[in-house]
C-alpha cells in the first residue's frame, strides 16, 4: 500500500552528500545480498539523488549533477535538500513489525525482572493473550491512530517502508478490524506498509485445548475473508514451543497458498523446529532464528528465503544469547535485520537500534548491519524490486542521517541521528544548516 495525501515535489534534489549509501553493486548482480556482499554500499563520496514524481532518476556526484545542462535548465522547477555534508542512505524497510495493539504490558515487564521468563508469563496468563482484551474492545478508529502514530514513530528514526502485523484480535471480526485499522493508517502515511495476516499468533482462550479447531477457523474463514479484501500481502505463523506446531504451519501455508497470499514465519525464538518442511512453501523470511540446526542452513542458503534477526527481543527479554549471525553469514544464508516492535518482546521503534545491537551482540559489521536493515528487508518482503536501494527507476525512499560517516548510524545508541527522511518522494522537515 502506498499512499500520502502529502505534497509531493515533481523534483527533488538531494546535494552536498558525504556519503550516499547506493546498495547497488557494480557487478549488476540481484538477488538477496549474502556473504561478502552483504558489506559492499555502493558508496559514493560527494553525491548527489535526482527525484521525478516519487522516484529516483539519477544518482551520482553533486559536480556532475550541477554541469548537467537539463538540470541547468530546469533548476527553478527543482526543490533542493543541501545536505549539508550528511549521510545519506535508503530508507529503512522494517520487515517485522506486531503495530495492532492497544496497551503495554508492564505486569510482563514487572515479573520478567523479577525472574519469571517470556513462557512462564504467557502459561500464567500474560503473554499474548492479554493483548487480546484490549485489541478486541478497541475501535477501529483507536487502533488506527494508534498504528499512525507507530507508523510516525518509526519514520523518524529512518524507516520508510514497514510490515505490519495483525495478531492480537484473534477471531475473525477482530482480525478484520486489526487489518483494516493497518490499511487506514498506512493510506495516511506517506510511507508504504506491508501488512501481514497473523491469526496464529496464540490460541485464544476460547479454543483453549482444542488448537486443531482454530487453525480450522485461520484456514477455512479467516484466510479466505482477509484475501477476498486484500487487507494482507502475508500469511505469518508463531511457529515454536507453546505456540503452533509445523504441521499446524504447514496446513496455514498451504490454505494461505490456495488464496494467493505469500507466507513467513516466526521460527526458532524459543525452542529448535526442522527447517525443511517448511521452506517448500518458499517463505519471504523466517524471523527470529536463535535455534536452528546446522544441518538446515545449507538449504536456507540455496533458497530464497530471508532470515531475520529481531535483537530487540533478546535485548528486551535479558537473554544473554543472541542469534549467532556470523554462521548464518558464513553459510551463505541472506540474513535482514527488523525491530519486530511489540507490547511484549520489543516495543523498540528504532531500526539503528536494532543494528547497533547486531554489531555489539551479534558480530555483524556496521555495513553488514545497513544491507541487512534496507536491500536485504526489502527482500524479505518482496519489495526489493521498488525499495531498499538507491537507483534510478526505485522509489524515492531516502534518510538524512546527521554523521558523516555511515559507521556512526549503529555507534550513537538510544538517540536518534535521523535528520529527515524522504519517502515516496516526500519530505519530512527541513534539515537544520
Ligand atoms: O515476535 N514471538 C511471537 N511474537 C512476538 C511477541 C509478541 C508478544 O509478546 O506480544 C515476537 O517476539
Ligand atoms: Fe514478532
Amino acid at each position: 500500500m502506498q499512499y500520502g495525501n502529502c505534497v509531493k515535489p515533481k523534483l527533488l534534489l538531494l546535494r552536498n552528500i558525504a556519503q550516499l549509501l547506493t546498495l547497488t553493486l557494480r557487478s549488476g548482480a540481484n538477488g538477496p545480498r549474502r556473504g561478502a556482499s552483504l558489506s559492499d554500499l555502493g558508496i559514493i563520496q560527494n553525491a548527489a539523488v535526482l527525484c521525478l514524481a516519487g522516484k529516483i532518476v539519477s544518482v551520482g556526484t553533486t559536480k556532475d549533477a550541477l554541469r548537467d545542462p537539463w538540470l541547468s535548465k530546469n533548476r527553478k522547477k527543482v526543490t533542493e535538500i543541501d545536505c549539508g555534508r550528511r549521510v545519506v542512505l535508503p530508507g529503512f524497510v522494517d520487515s517485522h513489525t506486531h503495530p495492532a495493539f492497544t496497551h503495554p504490558r508492564l505486569v510482563d515487564f514487572e515479573k520478567r525482572i523479577s525472574g519469571a521468563n517470556y513462557e512462564e508469563i504467557a502459561e500464567a496468563g500474560g503473554g499474548i493473550r492479554s493483548s487480546i482484551d484490549g485489541v478486541r474492545k478497541a475501535s477501529k478508529a483507536a487502533l488506527t491512530k494508534k498504528v499512525s502514530a507507530v507508523l510516525a514513530d518509526l519514520a523518524a528514526n529512518g524507516t520508510t517502508t514497514v510490515e505490519a502485523k495483525s495478531g492480537y484480535g484473534l477471531n475473525l471480526e477482530s482480525e478484520l478490524k486489526s487489518l483494516e485499522a493497518i490499511r487506514a493508517a498506512a493510506h495516511e502515511s506517506p510511507g508504504t506498509v506491508v501488512p501481514t495476516f497473523l491469526g496464529a499468533h496464540a490460541v485464544p482462550p476460547e479454543y483453549s485445548g482444542r488448537s486443531q479447531e482454530y487453525v480450522d477457523l485461520i484456514c477455512n474463514e479467516m484466510i479466505p475473508a482477509i484475501a477476498q479484501r486484500r487487507l494482507a500481502r502475508f500469511v505469518d505463523v508463531f511457529c515454536d514451543r507453546g505456540a503452533f506446531s509445523a504441521a499446524e504451519a504447514a496446513q496455514i501455508f498451504t490454505a494461505a497458498e490456495r488464496h494467493g497470499l505469500a507466507v513467513r514465519a516466526h521460527m526458532g525464538q524459543l525452542s529448535e523446529t526442522r527447517l525443511g518442511p517448511l521452506l517448500r512453501y518458499q517463505p519471504a523470511s523466517l524471523d527470529h532464528m536463535d535455534h536452528v540446526s546446522d544441518a538446515d542452513l545449507p538449504a536456507l542458503a540455496r533458497s530464497e528465503t530471508i532470515a531475520t534477526f529481531v535483537p530487540g527481543a533478546n535485548y528486551f527479554l535479558g537473554l544473554s544469547k543472541y542469534p549467532d549471525a556470523r554462521r548464518f553469514i558464513e553459510s551463505g544464508v541472506a540474513v535482514a535485520l527488523a525491530t519486530d516492535y511489540n507490547p511484549g518482546s520489543s516495543p523498540m521503534l528504532s531500526m539503528p537500534m536494532a543494528m547497533s545491537l547486531a554489531c555489539t551482540h551479534m558480530k555483524m559489521s556496521p555495513a553488514e548491519a545497513i544491507a541487512a536493515a534496507t536491500i536485504n528487508g526489502a527482500w524479505a518482503l518482496r519489495v526489493a524490486d521498488r525499495k531498499g536501494s538507491i537507483e534510478p527507476g526505485r522509489d524515492a525512499d531516502l534518510a538524512v542521517f546527521d554523521v558523516s560517516d555511515y559507521r556512526e548510524i549503529p555507534y550513537w545508541f538510544a538517540t536518534n541521528r535521523c535528520a529527515q527522511t524522504i519517502m515516496n518522494g516526500v519530505p519530512s522537515g527541513h534539515l537544520s544548516k
